[in-house]
């Protein structure tokens, strides 16, 4: 879990409407939150075709420099992205850090990283951000150790020179390599055990990791935070007809995420690409709802995930006057959207009902107890089956295992019959299948 910084950095937000989105700004804000940073200014204006020099025109710098001098702001931060001599100007006409919104979310992705995968991506990102903007003259600013920007491996690269940057991108490109190998084995070896993989997506802080939480009961940070996960996070979930599935919690979405990021953390984000199927989760009480929605598909999109089916979680409908969890199908009668809220657990039965229904081919978890002259048996469950207990009795061993339904249908029935009172109505009720 990663510790807020205490004390904010004071930060003043720039952000001009080019787009003609206003509510971009109430995103900067969020971003700025989840950095860590305290806004005390914000300029905002219009402008079609940015200054080349300064990005903002002379006029607003002005207004910049005025706001930061008198909130006494340490930090100012873009909602755009800037060139390097764009932020090297701005640092020389203001005299405080600046941070553009590339920098700000590579920030954040620092903060939050948590697995070696994850740790590494988000340095090689900041190396290939930083390496245009290394010759930054930081001798005018007060170095802040830690500082938003400054933040993460990368930031001990900052005084190195470009030759030592090359050698280090290179070296994380190939630990990199080796780590999505082995991403790819583990994936390979899902495949075989024919366990569905079912990805969370959704927009930043629509309470992906809260429902995951509760149906793997994992400990994943939760927060009132973007980005509170930036590694998929695999666990088995088993539903309540004892079949078996994998969720994976995925980093969340952002608009406009820079295409660069994309491609950085593309690996990562592959893990809905390769998903059998898509929750993705949305806060129902999101005035922007179906702008959200497009964008996140938008995603999904360009990490060539949109044929992946989907079904559309609106969450948090206690928040609703009259929360009522409920469900609707498609044409082709599969559930494709369910209301329900992940915090106070409504609707979750439905859920698992709808995954039950799309994936009634899903492997089954089992308890069998074999004898001790079944030790040939023993020994095949170890190459068909997933064993996830095997422990010794007096007579043989009791087993319990993830099998698909074909291969529990070849077990010899005695051991099926001495299968614990509650499991065997279970394996009839399979071998009737
Ligand atoms: P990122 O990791 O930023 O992508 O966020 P996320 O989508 O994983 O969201 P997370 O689970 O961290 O939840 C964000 C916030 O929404 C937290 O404060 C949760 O407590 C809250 N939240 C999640 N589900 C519900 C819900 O059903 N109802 C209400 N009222 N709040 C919820």
């Amino acid at each position: 879990m990663f510790d807020r910084p205490q004390t904010g950095e004071r930060a003043v937000l720039v952000h001009l409407e080019t787009r003609g989105d206003g509510e971009d700004l109430l995103e900067l804000k969020e971003l700025a939150r989840s950095a860590g940073a305290e806004t005390v200014g914000v300029v905002t204006g219009k402008r079609q075709i940015p200054d080349a020099r300064y990005f903002i025109g002379s006029g607003k710098l002005e207004e910049l420099a005025l706001t930061v001098a008198a909130t006494g702001a340490e930090l100012v931060l873009f909602n755009h992205m800037l060139s390097p001599s764009q932020e090297r100007n701005l640092e020389k006409a203001l005299n405080v850090r600046v941070v553009d919104r590339t920098g700000l979310i590579l920030d954040i992705f620092a903060q939050r990283a948590q697995s070696f995968e994850g740790k590494l991506q988000v340095e090689l990102a900041q190396l290939r951000h930083l390496s245009t903007r290394l010759v930054r003259g930081w001798t005018h600013l007060e170095r802040q150790k830690g500082g938003i920007g400054l933040r993460g491996p990368g930031e001990t690269q900052l005084e190195t020179d470009k030759r030592l940057l090359g050698h280090r991108i290179k070296v994380i490109q190939k630990r990199l390599e080796k780590v999505a190998q082995q991403r790819n084995q583990g994936r390979n070896a899902r495949r075989r055990a024919e366990v569905p993989v079912i990805a969370l997506v959704g927009y930043t802080n629509a309470g992906k990791s809260t429902l995951f939480n509760c149906l793997t009961r994992a400990e994943v940070y939760a927060a009132d935070q973007l980005f509170a996960t930036l590694d998929p996070t695999l666990r088995r979930h088993q539903l309540d007809n004892r079949q078996v599935i994998i969720l994976a919690d995925t980093v969340g979405f952002i608009r406009h995420l820079p295409h660069e990021l994309v491609a950085a953390f593309r690996s990562t984000l592959s893990e809905a690409s390769d998903a059998d199927l898509l929750l993705h989760v949305i806060d129902v009480n999101d005035e922007r709802m179906e702008d959200t929605i497009a964008e996140v598909d938008e995603v999904l999109d360009q990490i060539g995930a949109s044929d992946v089916p989907q079904i559309k979680l609106f969450n948090k409908i206690d928040l609703k006057e009259e929360p009522e969890p409920r469900f609707e199908r498609d044409e082709s009668g599969a559930v494709d959207r369910i209301w329900l809220s992940a915090r106070e657990g409504l609707g979750l039965e439905l859920l698992d009902q709808a995954l039950a229904e799309r994936f009634s081919g899903a492997p089954l978890r089992m308890e069998l107890r074999l004898r001790a002259d079944q030790g040939a048996l023993r020994a095949r469950l170890y190459t068909v089956a997933r064993v996830l207990r095997d422990e010794p009795g007096e007579d043989g061993w009791t087993l319990e295992v993830e099998i698909s339904r074909r291969d529990a249908a070849l077990l010899p029935v005695e051991s099926q019959r001495q299968s614990q009172p509650d499991e065997s109505e279970a394996v009839r009720a399979m071998l009737a299948d």
